[in-house]
């Protein structure tokens, strides 16, 4: 479970996450019914949940990517688009899939980039909510868990790079943290 000895306990399972997964599915299935959606996921964290949620999803989605960077530590939310999406989204229902928000700074640049290209509707949906550390309140429409103000890893989230791919989430050892 741990062969890193990085982690300091399991925050999320594999099937809470599941479940979690499936109700949202759910929802954006019914919500979106007869409707063209585009699901909208930043690289490279998000694409766990978009994996996940889009293969529970019973109507058919476009997958759009893009990938952003920061100008660096204390931007702000000034970032530089390093891939954008293959095609226009004006006219379709844009919804944005991600697996973390916690100021909140990339999703409203997020917005507001997309916003400019007349989707029919734009909405978020975010698997992990770390709320206690926002800066810009933004509407969420689907949330699939608030987080307590640790640094957590897998299911997408990385330290440094490693443990993304760790099939639930788990906090990191605050002395990780501090090395
Ligand atoms: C995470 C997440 C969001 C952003 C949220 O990406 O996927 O894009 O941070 O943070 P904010 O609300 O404070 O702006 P990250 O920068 O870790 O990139 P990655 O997905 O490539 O690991």
């Amino acid at each position: 479970m741990d062969p890193t000895g990085l982690l300091d306990g399991v925050l999320l399972t594999e099937e809470a996450i599941s479940v979690r997964v499936g109700e949202l599915a759910a929802q954006v299935g019914s919500d979106y019914l007869d409707r063209e959606l585009v699901l909208v996921t930043v690289l490279k964290g998000g694409v766990f949940f978009l994996a996940d949620l889009c293969r529970r999803l019973e109507m058919d989605a476009r997958l759009e990517f893009m990938a952003i960077s920061q100008y660096g530590p204390g931007s702000h939310g000034v970032v530089r688009i390093t891939k954008d999406l293959d095609g226009p989204v004006e006219g379709l229902d844009v919804l944005v899939v991600e697996d973390i928000i916690d100021t909140g700074l990339t999703l409203n640049y997020l917005l507001g980039n997309l916003r400019v290209r007349n989707p029919a509707s734009l909405a978020v949906c975010v698997l992990l909510d770390r709320d206690v550390r926002r800066i810009v309140d933004l509407p969420i429409s689907y949330r699939g868990f608030r987080l307590p103000d640790r640094f957590v890893v897998g299911y997408g989230l990385d330290f440094r790079g490693t443990l993304r791919n760790l099939r639930f989430i788990a906090a990191l050892k605050d002395e990780v943290l501090e090395r």
